[in-house]
């Protein structure tokens, strides 16, 4: 069959004025606090600061990044057993929904870097790189106190050293293929290294 171009211009507008519309209308934070309480709190913690290790912190992250990691979960670019499942759960205006909830939850500053000697190379890591291995300085993306920078690189300040430790070595075996980035800097570090600069970013701020 062949369609008319008047209508086939006239349904992308449509589609496009569609996407468009659901993009600008304001995430519901009442809503989006609701839901996370009656499931994400279990592992996420009531105001999105997590204290099981393994678990990552949610507060204060930027809104685009939490939405993002839900879409890849459900889709499958990042891997993960568990959080498939919930995200699967979710539709397009719920991740919009409890994401810039979590983003207004404030970061409440317990994380700590744990080990003296590991942290100093850490730091280093995190400021300079490695330079002799073309491994990029952290700050250079996630800036200097850990912040990020909207609204591509999240914030990673005072994350569980576990969990960022995780991250990076699932970027770096492919677990998580979400990000180009990311497994060009996690291909190329050792665990210690991977150790060293998860435990200075648990003390970041
Ligand atoms: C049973 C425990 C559990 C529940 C319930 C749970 N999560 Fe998770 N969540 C995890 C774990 C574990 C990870 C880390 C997975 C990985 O390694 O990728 C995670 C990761 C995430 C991430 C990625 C964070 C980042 O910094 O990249 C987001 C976003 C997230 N969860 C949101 C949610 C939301 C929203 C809900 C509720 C709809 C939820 N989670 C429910 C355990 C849980
Ligand atoms: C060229 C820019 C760039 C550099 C350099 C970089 N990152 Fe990233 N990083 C990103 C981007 C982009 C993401 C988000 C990936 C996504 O969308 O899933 C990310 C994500 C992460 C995550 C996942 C955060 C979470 O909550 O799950 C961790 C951990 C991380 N980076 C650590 C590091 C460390 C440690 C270094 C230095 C050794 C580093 N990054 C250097 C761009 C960069």
């Amino acid at each position: 069959m062949k369609l008319p171009v008047s209508f086939l211009c006239a349904a992308a507008a449509a589609a496009l004025s569609f996407s468009v519309q659901a993009q600008s209308v304001k995430p519901d934070l009442a809503k989006g606090s609701a839901m996370y309480g009656q499931v994400c709190v279990a592992c996420h913690a009531a105001d999105g600061n997590s204290t099981t290790p393994a678990n990552p912190k949610l507060a204060h992250q930027h809104p685009e990044y939490l939405v993002k990691q839900l879409q890849d979960y459900k889709s499958g670019k990042r891997d993960n057993a568990i959080m498939k499942g919930f995200a699967s759960a979710l539709s397009d205006a719920d991740m919009r929904n409890i994401a810039y909830w979590l983003a207004s939850q404030k970061d409440n500053k317990t994380g700590a870097a744990t080990d003296k000697e590991l942290v100093t190379l850490g730091e280093r890591i995190y400021r300079g790189g490695i330079a002799d291995r073309q491994i990029a300085a952290c700050a250079g993306c996630h800036s200097p106190n850990g912040a990020g920078i909207p609204s591509q690189y999240p914030r990673l300040s005072g994350q569980q050293a576990e969990y960022t430790a995780t991250q990076l070595k699932h970027f770096r075996d492919g677990t998580r293929k979400n990000n180009a980035q990311m497994k060009d800097v996690a291909a190329k570090m050792n665990d210690r290294e991977i150790a060293a600069v998860a435990d200075y970013i648990a003390g970041l701020r």
